[in-house]
């Protein structure tokens, strides 16, 4: 495919100072683009208030990927090629992040992923950054937690094939987890969007595991809770931060209580400035921001820090900027990027129950 000009080396001309957004706002994973967008809104109404960037508006284009990576690309492209933006903003799923980026580092624009944890996505070049940690590591504290914590000795993993997050994690999970002297009995897989897992539940039932290790996104994952427990298969499943959002507990009823999955961010927090975010996004949408807010809030606030700091707002002098992101005061944990444009951050375990998550425990890189 042919790629973008470098569109980010020129300085704004505009009084307004555009950043754009690509988000899952429809489709399959909607909740997740839903949740960032209105992080990095109320991100942007914050500085405005505070007088904007260098004298100068902030306002954001946001274009809706509709959960397909196809689409999330060609936004991307429009964004650098059209609407000339400072910066982008996103996504959420790994795999829509991985086709954007090709198309922000050709043009020079840098892209920042506020919640994409696959290894793969800022290894597609040095405009490329995330502020949240990525899947080595996630993987890790979960394979640590079932064995120490759960102690369980044989687990069963199911992993969507379409995910390139789910992939990674998966396998991640299933080397630390036998590192650590446990075993993985089976590994089956589903395509996202499938609705009828029930085959794959009925072969990993016959290994008798004693947890299942599901790193799926909440709608699927909500679908295989409820027919693991229909099939008799009552065992603890876990997850990584793609079971985040409300709607998991809404598709899964009960079937997922005494279940754990790895986050970002809990809403537990005690710390003043995490609750006066949670005050301050329920005043302004009603519901209590999950991980996508809080990471959609933090990035947005990143890239505008590193427009104020960068000497001539343009693309090369704004990811200058960005690389230098260090202690920075996030709601998901506190941000400094490391030499791959990877967050280095601590990650919550939490339990499921009665319809909701609850706080259990941080684990630290
Ligand atoms: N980490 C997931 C991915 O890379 C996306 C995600 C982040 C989902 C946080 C939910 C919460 O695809």
């Amino acid at each position: 495919a042919t790629q973008p000009a470098p569109t980010g080396g020129t300085p704004p001309a505009s009084e307004t100072l555009l950043l754009g957004e690509v988000s899952s706002l429809t489709g399959s994973q909607a909740s997740f683009g839903v949740s960032t967008q209105r992080g990095v809104e109320m991100a942007i109404k914050e500085a405005n208030a505070a007088g904007g960037v260098k004298g100068k508006k902030i306002a954001v284009r946001v274009y809706d990927n509709q959960s397909k990576p196809e689409e999330a690309a060609q936004a991307a492209t429009r964004l650098v090629t059209q609407d000339k933006v400072l910066a982008i903003i996103g996504d959420v799923a790994s795999s829509n992040s991985l086709a954007m980026a090709d198309k922000a580092q050709a043009a020079q624009v840098p892209m920042v992923s506020p919640a994409s944890t696959n290894p793969a996505v800022t290894q597609k070049g040095d405009y490329i950054f995330r502020v949240c940690f990525i899947d080595p590591f996630q993987g890790f504290v979960m394979a640590k937690f079932a064995r120490e914590n759960l102690k369980l000795d044989r687990v069963a993993i199911l992993q969507d094939n379409k995910s390139a997050y789910s992939i990674g994690l998966a396998e991640v999970f299933a080397q630390k987890f036998a590192e650590m002297g446990g075993k993985v009995l089976a590994t089956e897989s589903f395509a996202q969007g499938d609705t009828d897992f029930r085959a794959q539940l009925t072969a990993i039932k016959k290994t008798k595991p004693q947890g299942i290790y599901v790193p799926g996104y909440y709608n699927d994952v909500g679908l295989i809770a409820r027919q693991a427990r229909e099939l008799g298969l009552t065992v603890p499943m876990m997850g990584g931060d793609g079971w985040d959002s409300d709607k998991l507990f809404e598709l899964a009823g009960n079937a997922l209580d005494g279940s754990y999955f790895s986050n970002h961010y809990s809403p537990q927090n005690p710390d003043p400035r995490v609750q006066k975010f949670i005050a301050d996004y329920k005043a302004a949408y009603g519901n209590t921001p999950d991980a996508l807010a809080a990471l959609g809030y933090d990035a947005a606030r990143v890239v505008i820090a590193a427009m104020e700091k960068s000497k001539d707002l343009t693309g090369p002098s704004i990811r200058e900027a960005i690389a230098q992101t260090k202690d920075f005061p996030g709601v998901a944990g506190t941000i400094t990027l490391d030499e791959n444009r990877n967050a280095v951050k601590s990650a919550a375990i939490l339990k499921v129950g009665d319809g909701k998550a609850e706080f259990v425990t941080t684990v630290n890189p």
